[in-house]
């Protein structure tokens, strides 16, 4: 039943698109991201500039902050629906012509929960609050360059996509130390901070949504080094962590329920659902059909990372110690926390064009390839 299912999916994400021809409008004007370093696209390194060695050398030839060798979920998003790669808000003096295609929030590191919430649970976190209710808040601030009153607003806002998430993966990493029974006491809190986000939205014009699920954290190359078990029965077959898998599934149930209650108050907003935890575990269930290697050891490593079973310890990508492997696109995992570009090409591929997506985004115009 499963493989059948797989099977589907697989036929599905190739099978649609190119229907619109380049004549008519975009089906999206712009599109508005908020979340962490899986969409980051310029703002942390903005604020921290430095020397990202290895990073986007499969594709940008230079990192500019992206978290992975080249393109992430959300670039190939963009490029599927017509728009540019997307403008991180901390860029936007250098290139204001832009923003009316869309602008990007997104910041590496940055959690759903607000620092007030860290500080007061004496978790270590970055200095600066970056999360999400903030990113709202630059939003807010970037506004007057987007339209000018209500009316223009409700307009161009009902043309454009706006996406939350992923985000909440940093407030589940940096409570590690947690026991899984404890961290899904923080779930609660972290998908009220997505909901409020997700509604404030709504309530400055947003119409078409989309709210991200969280990943497979449980095949995660960072967590499977940091929770290194002795007990066999604490990995599946395919050697990720159960408990931390059935964690997310956890996350993302709540997460689908409080869509369903936004959707209730809010019957005009159009909420799509991204999977990503589905849409990336299949990748790891049978990485061949997918053009990965088929090894379920090596699979499961980091290109870029340092020593240990899994190529990845404390040292972070590009700095000594490290090494990258001889071909990024046959791997899953770049740096050991964020995947490679030929993951995030698949994973978007099937947001798009197939199954991951509930319901499915408008027709792109153009195929992820
Ligand atoms: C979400 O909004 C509600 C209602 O305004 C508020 O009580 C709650 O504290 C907010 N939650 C978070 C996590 O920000
Ligand atoms: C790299 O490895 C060498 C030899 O083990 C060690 O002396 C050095 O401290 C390491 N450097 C870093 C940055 O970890």
């Amino acid at each position: 039943m499963k493989i059948f299912i797989l099977f589907g999916i697989t036929f599905a994400c190739g099978f649609f698109g190119n229907f619109i021809s380049n004549a008519n409008p975009l089906p999206y004007e712009a599109i508005f991201n908020f979340g962490d370093s899986i969409s980051d696209t310029g703002n942390a390194a903005f604020d921290y500039p430095r020397d990202m060695g290895p990073y986007g050398s499969t594709y940008f030839k230079h990192a500019s902050g992206r978290m992975s060798n080249g393109r992430l979920i959300i670039i190939f998003i963009a490029e599927a629906y017509g728009l540019p790669f997307l403008l991180a808000s901390k860029n936007i003096t250098k290139s204001q012509g832009d923003v009316k295609k869309g602008v990007n929030f997104a910041y590496a590191g940055s959690t759903a929960l607000d620092i007030e919430y860290f500080s007061g649970s004496g978790v270590s976190t970055p200095q600066k609050d970056n999360s999400l209710i903030v990113q709202f808040d630059w939003f807010k601030k970037l506004k007057p360059l987007l339209c000018k009153n209500k009316e223009e607003c409700d307009s161009f806002f009902k043309k454009s996509l706006f996406i939350v998430g992923e985000i909440g993966g940093n407030d589940i990493f940096y409570h590690l130390f947690k026991t899984i029974t404890e961290l899904q006491e923080i779930v609660p809190l972290i998908v009220d901070s997505i909901k409020n986000t997700t509604i404030a939205l709504i309530e400055e014009g947003a119409v078409e949504l989309v709210v991200s699920g969280n990943f497979p954290i449980g095949c995660n190359t960072d967590i499977l080094s940091k929770k290194i078990s002795q007990k066999k029965e604490d990995y599946d077959e395919f050697g990720c962590l159960i408990a931390y898998n059935t964690f997310i599934e956890y996350f993302n149930e709540q997460l689908k329920k409080s869509i369903e209650i936004i959707k209730q108050k809010h019957p005009q907003a159009k909420i799509v659902y991204f999977d990503y935890y589905n849409d990336a575990k299949r990748l790891y269930q049978a990485p061949q059909q997918y053009g990965f290697i088929s090894d379920k050891v090596e699979i499961l490593k980091a290109c870029c990372g340092g020593s240990g079973p899994y190529h990845h310890d404390q040292n972070f990508c590009g700095t000594s110690n490290t090494t990258i492997c001889s071909d990024p696109s046959k791997l899953l995992n770049w740096d050991g926390q964020h995947f490679t570009e030929a993951a995030y090409k698949h994973i978007a591929k099937c947001l798009v064009e197939g199954s991951f997506a509930y319901p499915s985004l408008k027709p792109a115009p153009f195929k992820i390839a």
